[in-house]
């Protein structure tokens, strides 16, 4: 670790609550040291204290400075923004509205800062036409020429195809394409990749440490630098030195052909190259005719350390100094012989199907001669740069997947390094095994009584639905015995006798597989009760307190007052008696406990489902807010938001084993550069139906136009999304399994302007879409079929669009007048999927839309919600929240009772009074089978 955390430790003996043991563990660190300092400046490196009571000390983490300047304290100690010294050498070309090109964002933003212009991004790339080289700013001082010092191409075409990776050998492949249009495309290809996914640079703007040598050297400033004598313990190795030729081939057949406007012999360029170098004419090239062409030509471009004397060092077979018309043919023949790259029309696309779990081998059948390097590609993104452990790409050429998830499904491409022409697509599609479910298992009923059974089957592609009576098909030839409604949603049994007794099947089929389940009826004249299967119960946390209900029966079921004694320790749950509960988030944790965060204690407190007490307080940082749970990994993550205003200090903990009955404690992941308190916020992804387990986790920073990938096991950051060409910070994000896409809105920094929605490809981070004028929180239904956005500023538009293997399809969009203020999404009873039901901000109705007609319907007399005012840490001052797939119910806090409804009839079920400001609710479902 190379910076030191300066973290105060405060430490607040006398607060009025007596304040328990602390036993947050840096998760990062050494914790035995504690260090109850004021001074930070005695931190000694690696050491931090306690993480609860962290304050900050290096007033320059808590300042913001504008883009391309740094944040430096100055004599008295006073934070300061002054123009970043250095940017990183990350290569992602960016025009300025200046109309020069940019090496990268940071130097557009560090130059306007140096030349105190207002550069801005020109995203018409314009500049990228003109061939100009990417500029940095130099800011040696030079009292001559105050003018900043560029360096502008002294050429006029960019040599195509410049290779700047030494990694690949070999496989050297002149492209016969147009000249400019290949290099403009490498250009916008390399903006757009790099955009897509690279790291770095751009989001943490005072991390560039480790390049502070990239003001003056590298990339030739003049080729004085590089071996202009060519002496023969030059730096230039042999591959560099055929990637020279390479490029040098490609660049004079860009240039040479737009003079003469010949064909494209291979031969008949050589000769022209060397008669062009052979400045006096005496038909062979000695050094001072290479040094001065090198020169002339910053040859030193084309690769880093060769100029065109190492032609001497390497391809002067007869020793005598210069190089003769054969020889300088054989020195480029050599390339000729590389690589004619190959692929059969019929495998240019190929279609491979896989199971989810299995490992997957694809081979890419582009050829050449000897074989060339493959690069793999999905949206454009290189996959060999992805680092990922599921997805790698071998030596051989192929590319192996490992465990595959419904994520990995869609295009995967294939060429030759260097050779982009001849492309292999392999269309990917990911079946899973259906899975089926029925409620109720068993039920006993009268004869002439209707016998109701549910069933939900998942599955992609999306299975068959089938009902069977004892194995066989349903008799459809009794009139009006049996009804299937939707796709096999629910079998309704009419007039029932003895015979239906029996065992009903609920079949899924599909590609990936087949799964049944069954209810049994059973008819008797006395039946005996079956017993709840299961049951459901909701938590609701008021100001007063929990209130957990029965919703059928609209039964108080338990209550746990404020003023109450946490068992086994000396705590009240809220406070003594007048203060009020203030709760954050409530989540279920595999119905086991419900986690519930207390800002203003600094602490979660953990509720025991079945005992309906709490049974552990988990001390956090100041201000927990937002929790999330991640079942396959048994992490509850915390967002702190370390003030009592959203605005952007935030740290994140974590709480590990979650759903143990042990006491818990929370870590820190892993900061990003240091920036241990700036975040904004995290995006976890919800659980969804098809079960895919998300491994990624995303975070904001205060401001910043981009997101941190976060990998959930290891709690650690792995990349950087730049997202500054869509102007966009992440409001919300939500993430569908189902193709893989990550949906969230954007805001322009500072101004709070919307700028769009942006659907992300969740594995290689690349955008594939971009709608500006699409505003409003995004969701995604359960079961991954759909994008529902909700905007509800100026009027309430609610837009549905289709999850396909390409991004989101508008389907329809619906306008209303109630100011919605929570959404929920609820088993639809016709389709397997769901339907949306809505709140209101200030009217006693409830939405109802069923996304897959657009029908829509209100549910009026549900109560006023609660002050809008009155609403704090983000929540909603009316929430709906839906008690999950097998659940009848929705419940809604109003005021000052909450309402029961049965989603099924869309009407009130009941509503429960006496309640003093209910503001989150919580469904548990417990099974008995
Ligand atoms: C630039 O390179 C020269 C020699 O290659 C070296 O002496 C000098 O320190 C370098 N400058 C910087 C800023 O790294
Ligand atoms: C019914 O299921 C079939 C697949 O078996 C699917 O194509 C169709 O869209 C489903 N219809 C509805 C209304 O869900
Ligand atoms: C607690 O809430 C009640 C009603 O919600 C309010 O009248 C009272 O002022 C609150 N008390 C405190 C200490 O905030
Ligand atoms: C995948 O490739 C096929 C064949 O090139 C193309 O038709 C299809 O549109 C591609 N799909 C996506 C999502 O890009
Ligand atoms: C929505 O709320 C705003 C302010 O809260 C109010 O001015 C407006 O009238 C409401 N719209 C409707 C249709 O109730």
């Amino acid at each position: 670790m190379e910076r030191v955390w300066l973290i105060l430790a405060l430490v607040t003996f006398s607060s009025a609550m007596s304040r328990r043991h602390r036993d947050a563990t840096p998760y990062f660190d050494d914790e035995s040291h504690r260090l109850w300092s004021s001074d930070a400046a005695e931190l000694l490196e690696g050491e931090t204290v306690d993480a609860h009571v962290i304050q900050h000390h290096d007033p320059c983490q808590a300042h913001f400075c504008e883009r391309g300047r740094v944040c430096r304290l100055d004599h008295v100690g006073e934070p300061q923004c002054e123009c970043q010294p250095f940017c990183s050498r990350h290569r992602k070309l960016v025009c300025g509205n200046d109309g020069r090109l940019y090496l990268n964002h940071c130097e557009l933003h560090r130059a306007a800062c140096f030349s105190g212009a207002r550069i801005h991004i020109d995203r018409s790339r314009k500049c990228f036409r003109k061939g100009l080289m990417p500029i940095t700013w130099d800011n040696t001082p030079s009292p001559a020429t105050p003018a900043p010092r560029t360096r502008e191409e002294k050429l006029d075409l960019e040599p195509p195809q410049i290779r700047d990776d030494l990694t690949q050998g070999g496989g050297a492949v002149l492209t016969t394409r147009s000249p400019l249009e290949d290099d403009q495309n490498k250009l916008q290809n390399e903006v757009t990749h790099l955009e897509d996914g690279e790291q770095q640079d751009e989001l943490v703007s005072s991390s560039s440490s480790s390049s502070s040598d990239s003001i003056s050297n590298n990339s030739g400033s003049s080729s004085s630098s590089s071996s202009s004598s060519a002496s023969p313990n030059s730096l230039c190795s042999l591959q560099q030195y055929e990637i020279l030729k390479d490029n040098l081939l490609l660049y004079h057949h860009a240039r040479l052909m737009a003079e003469n406007g010949r064909g494209s012999e291979r031969e008949y360029l050589v000769s022209l190259m060397f008669s062009k170098f052979d400045t006096n004419n005496n038909g062979a090239l000695d050094r001072t005719e290479l040094t001065q062409v090198s020169q002339e030509e910053e040859v030193s471009r084309l690769a880093e350390d060769c100029s065109l004397a190492d032609l001497l060092h390497f391809d002067d077979t007869n020793n005598d100094g210069q190089l003769n018309l054969n020889e300088f043919y054989t020195a480029f023949s050599k390339l000729y012989s590389v690589s004619v790259v190959s692929l059969d029309k019929a495998l240019e696309v190929n279609q491979v199907s896989a199971r989810v779990g299995d490992n997957l081998e694809i081979k890419c059948d582009v050829t050449g001669t000897p074989t060339p390097p493959i690069v793999w590609r999905r949206n454009g993104l290189d996959l060999a740069a992805l680092n990922s452990e599921d997805i790698r790409v071998f030596m051989d050429g192929s590319l192996y997947l490992t465990r595959l998830q419904l994520v990995h499904a869609g295009n995967y491409t294939c060429h030759a390094d260097r050779n982009k022409d001849v492309v292999q697509t392999h269309i990917l599609t990911v079946h899973t095994v259906p899975t089926v479910q029925v409620t109720p298992h068993i039920q006993s009923l009268r004869p002439g009584e209707e016998a109701v059974m549910s069933c939900r089957a998942t599955g992609e592609p999306f299975p068959k639905v089938d009902w069977l009576k004892n194995d066989e098909p349903l008799r459809v030839d009794i009139p009006h015995k049996y009804q299937v409604v939707g796709n096999g949603t629910q079998l309704r049994v009419r007039n029932i006798g003895y015979a239906d007794t029996g065992a009903y099947m609920c079949q899924a089929t599909s590609v990936g597989g087949m799964a049944r389940d069954i209810s049994s009826l059973i008819v008797q004249e006395n039946p005996a009760p079956t017993g709840e299967q299961q049951e459901s119960r909701v938590f609701v946390f008021h100001d007063w307190g929990v209130a957990v209900y029965e919703p059928d029966e609209c039964r108080l079921f338990h209550v746990i007052q404020g003023t109450d004694v946490i068992p086994g320790t000396q705590e009240y749950v809220c406070g003594d008696k007048g203060t009020n509960c203030s709760w954050g988030r409530a989540i279920n944790v595999a119905e086991r406990y419900i986690y519930v965060t207390q800002p203003r204690l600094d602490r979660v407190l953990v509720v025991s489902v079945p005992q309906m007490v709490v049974v552990d307080v988990i001390v956090t940082d100041q201000y927990p807010v937002d929790l999330s749970y991640v079942p396959n990994l048994d992490q509850v993550w915390v967002l702190n938001w370390r003030s009592t205003k959203d605005d952007g200090i935030k740290t994140i903990q974590v709480i590990r084993d979650a759903s143990q009955k042990k006491k818990h404690h929370t870590v820190h992941p892993e900061p990003i550069d240091g920036h241990f308190d700036l975040v904004e916020n995290l995006f976890v992804p919800s659980t969804q139906d098809l079960g895919h387990d998300f491994r990624y986790a995303y975070v904001t920073h205060t401001n910043q136009r981009g997101l941190y990938k976060l990998d959930l096991a290891n709690m650690k950051y792995v990349k950087t999304v730049d997202l500054t060409p869509y102007n966009c910070v992440p409001q919300h994000v939500v993430f569908s399994s189902l193709h893989g896409l990550v949906v969230m809105d954007c805001q322009e920094p500072v101004t709070g302007r919307r700028t769009g929605q942006l659907v992300l490809d969740y594995l290689t981070d690349a955008v594939l879409s971009h709608k500006p004028s699409l505003t409003g929180e995004p969701h995604v239904v359960p079961d991954s079929s759909l994008a529902v956005t909700v905007d509800t500023q100026d009027h309430v538009k609610i837009v549905v669009q289709k999850v396909t293997d390409h991004g989101l399809d508008y389907m329809f969009d619906v306008i209303t007048t109630l100011n919605v203020s929570d959404v929920t999404f609820f088993p639809s009873r016709l389709t397997h999927s769901y339907d949306l039901f809505a709140a209101s901000t200030d009217k006693d109705d409830i939405f109802f839309l069923d996304l897959h007609t657009g029908k829509v319907e209100m549910i009026t007399g549900v109560g006023r919600a609660m002050s809008a005012d009155l609403a704090q840490w983000r929540n909603t001052n009316r929430p709906i929240v839906s008690s999950g797939v097998f659940g009848r119910f929705m419940v809604s806090p109003a005021e000052a009772a909450i309402f029961v409804i049965n989603g099924e009839t869309r009407t009130v079920n009941c509503e429960i009074g006496s309640l003093v400001h209910p503001r989150l609710a919580v469904w548990v479902t417990r099974k008995y089978i």
